[in-house]
């Protein structure tokens, strides 16, 4: 069978949900569809005097339990089908995190590392011009995924409020923090991927000692989740990003490698202490407990998952299981934990800069963590618990959870005229 293209296997599973809690086609299809879609063209006069037009879109899948909500993302391989399936998840997530948002996403097909500084802030106040009408702290609240970073959301910040005529923090979450981000945002994501490992683990009663991990990507979430897993006391035998990966099996120095990664070097120029050097497939086919798929989507695909020597999935990034895979796993009995779940940390702390700006609050980041961690834990216990007396996967539970509560919204709210 052919793979979904990722926005059909997003409508696959909320239309599984919902055959799961017996919900009429009638009470969920807006879910089928985005909201509003906005393509742009981005003109962008670069160092050496030329015009280059970048291509981008925002796309806002639901406004339904609140503002839209969602990352922009820089990668040579943004485009609608994809974006819209982000903006899906967003949804899906918010909603299964309880928070009052709806979902968005945007992007821009550039490879973010062949910009200089200039061209790239050039870009993303050009793009926040593109999309202005569209997004604000009542709207649609942006914030940083894939090659974009708390920089870019200053940049994004600034357009929006010199436009307005005045500062507005709210329109953009992840910021740097003197200029109204929060502490806790930009490590959220990958703490939360460890909160998820470690009650996961206690849950199971599995000592984290005895436990060996392996992390695809070392970006903002990979490194992060690596570190304070590593933390944990859990066994990190391979890492990887895009230039390649290493594999030890009595444990990588993740503090020295995080170090490395952290100054934006690449891991194939990483030179300290005993690994051999494997491929991103290697990587994925290592035996260990937990693999972390923490890059971009479409990593463990069908050929993958027959071959895959892992115990449990744990996925950090969106989208990295694809639908053929998710049935060879089911088979398999390779439990997945979902995206939706796994990297809810930072839209958690999203939701907490976005509070704090709205009510020109500051918090500590002991209060930070404990909204992000305490969200983290009840949406796990009861995605667990829905698998459990609905007999069914993860995924679906987390589906499920989240298409209840948003059905149960549609309902209330009626449809207008
Ligand atoms: N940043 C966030 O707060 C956040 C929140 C929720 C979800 N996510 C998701 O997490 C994932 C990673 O996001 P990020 O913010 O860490 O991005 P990032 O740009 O900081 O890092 C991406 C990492 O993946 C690596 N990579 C790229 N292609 C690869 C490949 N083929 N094989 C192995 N590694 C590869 C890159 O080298 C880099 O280390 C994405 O799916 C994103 O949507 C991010």
């Amino acid at each position: 069978m052919n793979e979904l293209s990722a926005f059909e296997n997003f409508k696959a599973n909320v239309d599984k949900a919902a055959k799961i809690l017996n919900i009429p086609e009638s009470d969920y299809s807006r879910l089928k569809y985005c909201e509003r879609e906005l393509l742009v063209s981005v003109p962008v006069e670069m160092d050496d005097g030329t015009i280059k037009v970048f291509e981008g879109c925002r796309v806002q899948h639901s406004s339904l339990r609140g503002p839209c909500k969602g990352g922009i993302r820089y990668h040579q391989e943004v485009n609608l089908d994809e974006t819209r399936a982000l903006a899906g998840w967003m949804t899906f997530k918010c909603a299964l995190a309880n928070l009052p948002y709806g979902g968005a996403k945007g992007g821009i097909a550039v490879n973010p590392s062949e910009l200089s500084e200039r061209e790239l802030e050039k870009l993303t106040r050009r793009y926040t011009l593109r999309i202005l009408p569209f997004i604000g702290p009542n709207k649609d609240v942006p914030a940083p995924d894939v090659g974009t970073d708390p920089h870019i959301m200053d940049w994004v910040m600034d357009t929006y409020s010199s436009m307005k005529g005045y500062t507005i923090p709210g329109v953009v979450t992840g910021k740097d923090i003197e200029i109204g981000g929060s502490l806790g945002r930009n490590e959220a994501t990958g703490r939360g991927v460890t909160t998820i490992v470690k009650e996961f683990l206690k849950i199971n009663n599995i000592s984290p000692a005895d436990t060996t991990v392996v992390v695809q990507g070392l970006g903002n979430v990979g490194s992060i989740s690596a570190k304070y897993i590593h933390e944990l006391n859990c066994k990190i035998v391979a890492v990887s990003d895009v230039s390649g990966g290493i594999y030890n099996p009595d444990g990588l120095d993740i503090p020295s490698i995080f170090e490395h990664v952290k100054k934006r070097n690449l891991l194939s120029t990483y030179d300290k202490g005993e690994f051999k050097r494997i491929t991103n497939e290697e990587l994925l086919l290592t035996p260990c407990d937990i693999l972390i798929p923490a890059a971009l989507q479409n990593q463990i695909t069908k050929s993958i998952a027959e071959k895959i020597q892992t115990k449990i999935i744990v996925e950090a990034a969106n989208g990295p299981t694809t639908s053929n895979a998710d049935e060879v796993l089911a088979k398999k009995h390779i439990p997945v934990i979902p995206d939706i779940l796994v990297n809810a940390g930072g839209v958690i702390a999203s939701y907490c800069e976005w509070v704090q700006n709205m009510q020109a609050m500051r918090w500590t980041v002991k209060q930070v963590n404990e909204v992000v961690q305490s969200h983290l834990i009840e949406s796990l216990n009861l995605l667990i618990k829905t698998s459990q007396d609905y007999k069914i996967s993860f995924r679906e539970a987390a589906y499920v959870v989240a298409l209840d509560r948003l059905v149960k919204a549609y309902r209330l709210r009626g449809i207008f005229p």
